[in-house]
């Protein structure tokens, strides 16, 4: 069963826009669900599925280049609704008989838009608009039966409507924040045009999950990893709505976590899942395994397979189980090339444990957003703590000391990491940034506290905001916050003499230092 099946369905074709789960995202945020399928779709296929609309995604190709992603013609026959975006739209002028000329030049950024017809789809778009526009190509001339709707000083078809047949095309990304009039012109396509009532809510995603979920699993048995993210936790907490007994849920504590995040994991399912929650602390064991290792990929390859050694012969002692599950989400997919794959039950592994494991694997979230699966949490009463907690490398803090991890540095970085987190806390800022951590350097400078000399090591505050971990900025923060912290941690946390502030980039640097 997918959900496509369940809902009412709008369907992004992907040309390989840089953009495409953007506009899946914006289409949820408007209470209507969206799933990515690849540009090859075959048209039955795409039919049989019943889609409200069809949205065809922007893409680096010229529709005049060979090998360029092209869609069947059929389907604008299909009295589906479709809404062409950059190379959809061209695209879609190209097939139906209009003119697509090779730019002269391309057209990148900010650009203003003059409406010249609102239609169905520029309605409520006061003229002219900013939009977003990025593309080579552009639409000369509409197709025979279409309205040219708008214009900017180089596109001449910004936008088109073919209301009867409820075909529209737009030269402009509505999907990004710098088109300010988006939101209503995806609105206007997905009520006006393709008649959705805005049934989707992400809690409406517990109930179904949690039957979908009872109906495979059966009366067999599944076994869920609990790392104290987000993710994992809901899809503990979903099984236990749908299995109750026959789930167990485990969690490693491999001594790398944050301050008081073992004690808040256990205290969370602890009391929810009784004696279905198994809680090892192997830290010992990992920071054994550790010793003297600096080299980072060895540091991942060490945990890894500690990880994997330690879950297997746990789990051995727990007798059979059928199912495992894991906290797979929907960008895990699309990296993949997983996105057109709908079902919650795969037998393939994206990431976390091998995939020769002998369990079947369960992936209930595979269709969903960071920020859904948030809200879903919030839903099912899981602590705020947990709720917002910022994404966490598997390798935890081991991948946040730069040198050897010794039991000592765990816990200078825990307490400079507990300063950071509560003085951003204080000032109102946790809100805005994605991810802030404290690393630790093994490398020592001259310093001076009171009267005495101190050669002691530096620690490195990364703090950053995103909205998709693939690229980022540093954070501003206020130079007043800044020295908050920085005093607090040399005050406070012994054998820190330095605090440095991280203002590069992602690219070229990565978020984590490791
Ligand atoms: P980078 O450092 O590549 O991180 O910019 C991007 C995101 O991934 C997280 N990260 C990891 N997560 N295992 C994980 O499970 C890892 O080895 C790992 N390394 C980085 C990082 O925290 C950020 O959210």
């Amino acid at each position: 069963m997918t959900k496509a099946a369940n809902h009412e369905t709008i369907i992004v074709l992907d040309f390989g826009a840089q953009y495409v789960q953007l506009i899946v995202r914006r289409v949820r945020e408007q209470h209507v669900y969206s799933e990515i399928r690849p540009a090859d779709t075959p048209v039955e296929e795409l039919v049989a599925e019943q889609p409200k609309g069809i949205i065809l995604s922007g893409g680096p190709s010229s529709v005049y280049a060979e090998g360029a992603p092209r869609i069947d013609p059929k389907i604008f026959e299909a009295g589906i609704p479709i809404l062409g975006i950059c190379y959809g739209h061209q695209l879609m002028a190209h097939l139906l008989g209009g003119e697509v000329a090779p730019g002269s030049q391309r057209e990148y950024g900010h650009t203003s838009v003059e409406v010249i017809d609102p239609d169905l789809l520029l309605e409520g778009v006061v003229s002219p608009c900013q939009t977003w526009m990025s593309h080579g190509d552009l639409v000369q001339q509409v197709p025979p039966g279409f309205t040219n709707l708008a214009t900017s000083k180089n596109t001449p078809v910004a936008a088109m409507a073919d209301t009867n047949r409820h075909l529209y095309g737009v030269q402009f990304h509505p999907e990004v924040q710098h088109t300010p009039c988006g939101p209503q012109i995806l609105h206007n396509f997905l009520y006006g045009a393709c008649g959705c009532t805005g049934s989707w809510r992400p809690a409406a995603f517990i109930e179904e999950t949690v039957a979908e979920l009872r109906a495979i699993i059966g009366h067999d048995r599944v076994l869920c990893g609990i790392s104290g993210g987000v993710d994992s936790a809901v899809v503990a907490s979903l099984l236990d709505l749908a299995v109750g007994d026959q789930l167990t849920a485990m969690f490693i504590d491999h001594g790398l976590l944050r301050q008081n995040e073992a004690e808040q994991v256990i205290a969370t399912f602890g009391p929810r899942l009784g004696d279905r929650f198994v809680a090892i602390n192997a830290s010992q064991q990992f920071l054994q395994r550790l010793q003297g290792v600096t080299d980072p990929e060895q540091k991942r390859k060490i945990i890894g397979e500690a990880f994997i050694r330690t879950f297997e012969a746990e789990a051995e002692m727990l007798g059979e189980f059928r199912y495992i599950a894991h906290g797979t989400l929907y960008p895990d997919i699309i990296e993949s090339g997983g996105g057109a794959t709908a079902t919650i039950k795969t037998h393939h592994n994206v990431g976390g444990l091998p995939a020769d494991m002998k369990w079947e694997n369960l992936e209930p979230l595979r269709q969903l957003f960071k920020d859904e699966v948030r809200q879903i949490a919030a839903e099912l009463g899981l602590p705020e703590e947990i709720v917002k907690r910022q994404p966490f490398p598997g390798p935890g803090l081991a991948v946040r000391i730069i040198g050897e991890v010794t039991t000592e540095r765990l816990d200078l970085v825990r307490a400079a990491d507990t300063i950071l987190h509560d003085e951003l806390q204080a000032a109102g800022l946790t809100d805005q940034i994605a991810q802030s951590y404290v690393a630790f350097a093994d490398l020592r400078s001259v310093g001076v506290m009171g009267d005495e000399r101190t050669y002691a090591h530096p620690v490195i505050i990364r703090a950053v905001t995103t909205s998709d971990y693939m690229t980022v900025d540093w954070a501003r923060l206020p130079a007043e916050v800044l020295v908050r912290i920085a005093s607090r941690i040399v005050n406070e946390v012994g054998g820190v003499n330095r605090v440095l502030y991280d203002i590069t980039s992602k690219p070229p640097a990565t978020i984590e230092w490791e």
